[in-house]
């Protein structure tokens, strides 16, 4: 799935974040640089992509200071999957013309926040870049091999063995734990999915996302500990997540459990050769740090779910993706993204300290080639 990406940051926090920061005040474009591309196997180092965004940040900084605004306390990443320019222009005409205008004079919403820049977010092996390396890039702040999530340059894609954990590179909403705030991520994906995949994992591999992918592309059991599956990973990097949102039920849950899908009534099994059931791990895990664990999997639970400082939520609302909204609106049995993400900016608003939440739509370029 070659995708670009296109995001806006309506505000932004930590300096990880500043290569996709470029902002400007009336009529003053910010004069970024091109990144130099250094020589092969300096660009791996996760140095040099910082110190390209602490300049970018500081000549972003210096214009904002112009305009007299404060340091964000919250910082909320709306990313539209595969929502280039062509897309927006797409959905603002559709808006006009569902307002019953002819549709190209709309303005959307976002259009009229007082700064905005358009991103680059490239792989460094890949012209047309993927998602799992676009979102290391956004989250991570360092540009990466297509394909892989949370690491450096220097894993090749789909090798376990090249995934070493030195290797390693930390998300934004990481960083913001360590200032002591509240994180989330909401989704329509499986939460093992591209986008939030890269917000908490590491890995070789974007398909991973159980035990069962990762085991067929890594034949060798010895190897295996080296590159655990992106839900595992889950209950491991993202067990200090306030809210997590999205699909992707089935990779929590081992093949010889049935879980009821809320939309067709049926039995289905989970996907995963271990026989873990991650989900019932991820509750255990938040009572041994004290948490209440609150675990929701319809629309009705989501809705119906009191607002607990003390508790951490986990919704896997539907057994892979969600539906586009269009089709859920038949029904109406899955929470919608403004749903899912009124009730996670109400859970994390709780922490004095503020709170970094990624929220992702997916995905409207998708949508666009299929005519949708
Ligand atoms: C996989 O990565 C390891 C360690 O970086 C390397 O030695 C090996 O040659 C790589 N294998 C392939 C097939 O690229
Ligand atoms: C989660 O929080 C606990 C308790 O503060 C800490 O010991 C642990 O290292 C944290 N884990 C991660 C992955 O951040
Ligand atoms: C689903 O599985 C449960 C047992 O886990 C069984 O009682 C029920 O009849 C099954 N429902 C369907 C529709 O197969």
């Amino acid at each position: 799935m070659a995708k670009a990406k296109f995001f806006l940051a309506s505000i932004l926090l930590g300096s990880l974040l500043a290569t996709v920061c470029k902002s400007f005040p009336d009529g003053d474009f910010i004069k970024l640089l091109p990144e130099t591309r250094p020589q092969p196997g300096q660009s791996s180092d996760p140095s040099h992509w910082a110190k390209i965004a602490k300049q970018d940040l500081q000549t972003a900084t210096d214009v904002l200071r112009q305009t007299k605004e404060n340091r964000a306390k919250n910082a909320i990443l709306f990313l539209g999957d595969g929502m280039g320019v062509p897309s927006i222009t797409v959905g603002r005409i559709l808006k006009g013309q569902l307002a019953g205008n002819s549709g190209e004079e709309e303005i959307l919403e976002f259009e009229r926040f007082p700064h905005t820049g358009l991103s680059k977010t490239y792989n460094t092996d890949m012209q047309t870049p993927d998602s799992a390396g676009t979102a290391t890039a956004f989250l991570c702040g360092v540009k990466a091999k297509s394909g892989t999530m949370g690491v450096n340059e220097q894993v090749i894609s789909r090798n376990c063995t090249s995934q070493l954990k030195e290797r390693n590179v930390m998300s934004f909403l990481n960083e913001a734990q360590q200032l002591g705030k509240s994180v989330g991520i909401v989704t329509t994906t499986r939460i093992t999915h591209a986008t939030p995949g890269a917000a908490y994992s590491h890995t070789a591999s974007r398909d991973w996302e159980d035990d069962t992918e990762r085991n067929s592309d890594v034949p060798n059991v010895n190897e295996r500990s080296m590159c655990p599956d992106i839900a595992e990973q889950l209950v491991e990097y993202a067990i200090n997540y306030t809210v997590i949102f999205g699909g992707g039920r089935l990779k929590f849950l081992p093949k010889n459990e049935i879980t009821i899908d809320p939309i067709t009534g049926r039995n289905v099994s989970g996907s995963r050769s271990d026989s873990v059931n991650l989900i019932n791990k991820w509750k255990q895990r938040q009572e041994g740090y004290g948490r209440r664990p609150v675990y929701l999997e319809t629309r009705k639970e989501l809705q119906d779910t009191p607002t607990d400082p003390n508790a951490a939520y986990f919704g896997l609302f539907a057994m892979s993706h969600l539906r586009y909204d269009l089709d859920n609106q038949k029904d109406g049995k899955e929470p919608t993204l403004e749903e899912m993400t009124r009730k996670a900016i109400e859970i994390l608003s709780q922490n004095p300290n503020g709170f970094a939440l990624l929220v992702e739509g997916a995905d409207p370029g998708g949508d666009d080639e299929k005519g949708d």
